[in-house]
């Protein structure tokens, strides 16, 4: 039977993770998670690395050596469950499914979600290698994670969109990017389900709509984080202009080169506003 068959089923599956992570992570308390940012996790200190492949019915990524491990440890002095490497639609996962891991972390304890991703830029002010701090999403994804019966031990049948990303963490992230000299952009990222790029046709419909970045993650994950209450912060990278804005065609090995060559900065992100969020989820209310 599928989980989509049966809530009960879900809902235990979540539990025996939880039981996982319990059994292995004994000392971390856990109080912001990061996502997409792999190496990230390499620096991290007094780390717990579970490999996603012990830690029951976790979702596994079908790329070749990407199978993914779940990383605990302390960023500074703060505490964070990084995963390294995730899963997407195109990989032919439910919507349900990419956000289990997100579940997962939700009902760890998690209250701060920090989602990453590799963008298109649809906004031309954008550069490449920008990275831009989401304000809002658009979901044509043509899935929901939240389809289905409702469990509403998690959270309520119809969560509230209205403040996906918090406002307050984007206003750190701003404040922090230029700090660091890293100009200051917020937009709205349109998710698709891929693995085709767009066309430009598309491109165009999606600068029409309202969308400043293309991509194929961080949809799901943001749903489920804000149906159970979590705060969610997500940051995109702009590896390349979207189809048709430059006369070139998308080359994925471009996309995985200028995703490499910012990550210092990125990382340099996390790090700055990681103490800000921490700071922010021990204050009272
Ligand atoms: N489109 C969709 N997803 C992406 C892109 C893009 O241009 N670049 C990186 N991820």
């Amino acid at each position: 039977m599928s989980i989509y068959e049966s809530r009960p089923v879900y809902s235990r599956r979540v539990r025996s993770s939880i039981c996982a992570f319990a059994d292995q992570t004994a000392s971390a308390d856990r109080t912001c998670p990061g996502s997409g940012l792999g190496s990230f996790a390499d620096d991290l200190t007094e780390a717990i690395r579970i490999p996603y492949a012990h830690i029951p019915t976790f979702p596994r990524s079908t790329a070749i050596g990407h199978a993914g491990q779940l990383v605990v440890g302390k960023s500074g002095n703060v505490s964070v469950a990084v995963m390294q490497g995730r899963v997407h639609l195109y990989e032919g996962y439910p919507a349900a499914e990419v956000a289990f891991p997100t579940r997962v972390l939700g009902r760890a304890g998690i209250r701060a979600l920090i989602l990453t991703n590799a963008a298109g830029g649809i906004n031309v002010e954008y550069g490449q290698g920008a990275l831009v701090i989401l304000r809002d999403h658009i979901n044509l994804q043509g899935q929901n994670p939240l389809t289905g019966a409702n469990d509403d031990r998690l959270g309520p049948r119809f969560p509230d969109m209205s403040y996906t990303y918090a406002k307050h963490y984007r206003e750190i992230a701003l404040e922090e990017a230029k700090k660091l000299s890293i100009p200051p952009r917020e937009g709205v990222y349109a998710a698709l389900a891929g693995p085709s790029y767009e066309t430009p046709a598309e491109i165009r419909y999606l600068r029409t709509i309202g969308a400043d970045l293309v991509g194929m993650s961080t949809v799901p994950e943001a749903i489920v984080a804000r149906h159970m209450g979590m705060n969610v912060l997500a940051i995109s990278c702009v590896t390349n202009m979207a189809a048709g804005i430059l006369d070139q065609a998308l080359d994925h090995e471009e996309v995985l080169e200028v995703g490499r060559r910012v990550m210092g900065q990125f990382i340099a992100m996390l790090r700055a506003v990681l103490p800000r969020i921490a700071a922010e989820l021990q204050k009272p209310g």
